[in-house]
């Protein structure tokens, strides 16, 4: 596993940011795995701001999203569909008909088939983008006594509700449960990228970097098992961890 410690957040995401841009300009076709959730927020911007300083062409790439709320309308502002649009797609130039990020409403059958289809049947993930919960979730993936390896529907953990609430008027209106890639899918990506920053994520990174179990009970420890992993962190959170 590769760290990169960072003096602070901002940078941290120019690092994240640096890490998507290199392996764009290496490969303009690359299929890219992207994440939502607030760490990732301040990445794209970087992302954009490269784009329009002719740094690096999007219109090649292809990409695959983590997961998405149950119930959500793709529609909604607080909808991850509606979160890509605005901070990348719209803003980067990216033709949204080579973008897919699940859809919360269609029939749970039907979108976990299509999700198949567009991690599976043209290439694997060139780079995965992951933030971390503070449950140890990666994309939707709920520490348990155990993991899903494929594309399902995740019952949240109640630390991910309350987590999550600050992006909704009242806990009562997160919802339930979400569409994930599973495990299994994330660990396919030729290269993952994870940013984490905050006190809330000292357990986390500390099970991830300090410690030396793979355990169920934080799904992230899973990634000590991928060939390609780079951890972008910053220093207060290095340090504490
Ligand atoms: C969210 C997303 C994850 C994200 C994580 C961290 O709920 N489903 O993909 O990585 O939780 O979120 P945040 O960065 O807001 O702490």
């Amino acid at each position: 596993m590769r760290v990169i410690v960072t003096k602070n957040y901002e940078e941290s995401c120019q690092a994240v940011a640096n890490e998507i841009i290199t392996q764009v300009q290496k490969k303009s076709d690359s299929k890219l795995g992207l994440a939502t959730g607030g760490t990732a927020e301040q990445v794209y911007p970087y992302l954009v701001k490269a784009y329009k300083e002719g740094t690096v062409d999007f219109s090649q790439i292809t990409s695959v999203n983590l997961d998405e709320y149950i119930g959500m309308d793709p529609e909604s502002p607080q909808s991850y569909r509606q979160y890509m649009a605005d901070r990348f797609f719209d803003p980067a130039g990216i033709d949204k008909t080579k973008t897919y990020v699940p859809s919360g409403l269609t029939k749970a059958e039907d979108e976990i088939a299509l999700f198949n289809e567009k991690l599976y049947a043209d290439k694997m993930i060139d780079l995965q983008l992951l933030g971390v919960g503070v449950s140890g979730h990666i994309g939707f993936n709920e520490p348990g006594e155990k993991l899903t390896s494929g594309v399902h529907i995740e019952k949240l953990d109640d630390s991910t509700i309350a987590a999550n609430s600050r992006f909704f008027d009242s806990p009562d209106d997160v919802p339930k449960e979400a569409i994930t890639m599973g495990i299994g899918d994330i660990m396919k990506a030729e290269k993952i990228v994870l940013i984490a920053t905050g006190e809330n994520k000292v357990p986390v990174i500390k099970a991830l970097l300090t410690d030396d179990e793979i355990t169920c009970k934080i799904p992230a420890t899973m990634l000590k098992m991928h060939r390609d992993v780079t951890i972008v962190i910053d220093a207060e959170l290095a340090k504490a961890a």
